[in-house]
């Protein structure tokens, strides 16, 4: 009863209420914060994360130009319900090469982060063409037209360069190859050997089910595809993951 009495004069103070309340959130605000600048690294050490492939990163701009991150997020939070309906949440690793990154807030979709090797190259064409035909519910729009837009290949290059300059670790090797790796990874009949070494788990072949043309089609696919799938997640170490 003696402290509540106490309080109650805090209580009828409104300055010493507020200094009180200051002094609090202060407190507060430095546990929060302060270890921060102590952390050598607030991303986690991974395997398996590594700059997107020509394709994919052509996939990402056009998922980009295309507004998807209006109705679907990439971040599957650390909430039980989240976890066994998407899998493992997501890691700051996994998005450290995005600019920008597609988090999102809104979901009208599901999120998308770990939609790799989910469903098939035909299943994701068949359903950007007209989502009704495989969801008969869906109020996603159709992007039928992404598969008969060819796809922007020439100085292509010039987005790794653009990212390259944002921190993303495109080497000249990289950078000098990107058209021809992006052309590679969606043709059956191309030797792959140097796309595959510059991007391991790289997914190759035909992805809109017309390998005579190289469209948007390919490309969006082929982001689809590998989102969620780099991190090995056999050997994350949580409790070390951010030493
Ligand atoms: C107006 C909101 C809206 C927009 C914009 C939108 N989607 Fe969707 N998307 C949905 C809804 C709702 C669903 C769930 C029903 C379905 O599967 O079609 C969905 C489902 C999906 C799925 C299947 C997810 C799963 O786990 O089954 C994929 C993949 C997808 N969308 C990709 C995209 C891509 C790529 C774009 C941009 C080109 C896009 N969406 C734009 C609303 C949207």
């Amino acid at each position: 009863m003696a402290l509540m009495d106490k309080h109650a004069i805090l209580e009828k103070n409104a300055t010493l209420l507020l200094a009180g309340s200051f002094l609090v959130v202060t407190i507060g605000g430095i546990v929060e914060i302060a270890p921060l600048f102590y952390l050598e690294n607030t991303i986690e050490k991974v395997e398996g994360m590594r700059p997107y492939s020509p394709l994919e990163l052509a996939g990402r701009n056009i998922y980009v130009r295309e507004g998807c991150y209006v109705c679907h997020s990439q971040m599957i939070r650390p909430f039980r319900d989240e976890v066994e309906r998407y899998g493992h949440y997501s890691l700051a690793a996994e998005s450290m090469y995005d600019h920008p990154f597609q988090w999102g807030s809104k979901r009208t979709g599901p999120d998308l982060a770990r939609i790799g090797d989910r469903y098939s190259n035909d299943w994701h064409v068949q359903h950007l063409i007209e989502p009704r035909s495989v969801v008969p519910e869906s109020i996603m729009p159709s992007y039928a037209f992404l598969r008969d837009t060819p796809l922007a290949v020439k100085n292509f290059s010039t987005h790794l360069v653009a990212n390259a300059r944002l921190g993303v670790p495109y080497d000249e090797n990289m950078i000098e190859n990107a058209e021809k790796d992006l052309k590679q990874q969606a043709d059956p009949n191309a030797d792959t050997s140097g796309v595959e070494e510059r991007y391991p788990k790289v997914k190759l072949g035909d992805f809109d089910g017309n390998p005579q043309a190289l469209t948007e089609m390919d490309a969006l696919v082929a982001y689809l595809q590998m989102l969620g799938t780099l991190v090995n997640f056999s050997t994350y170490d949580e409790a070390a993951g951010y030493r």
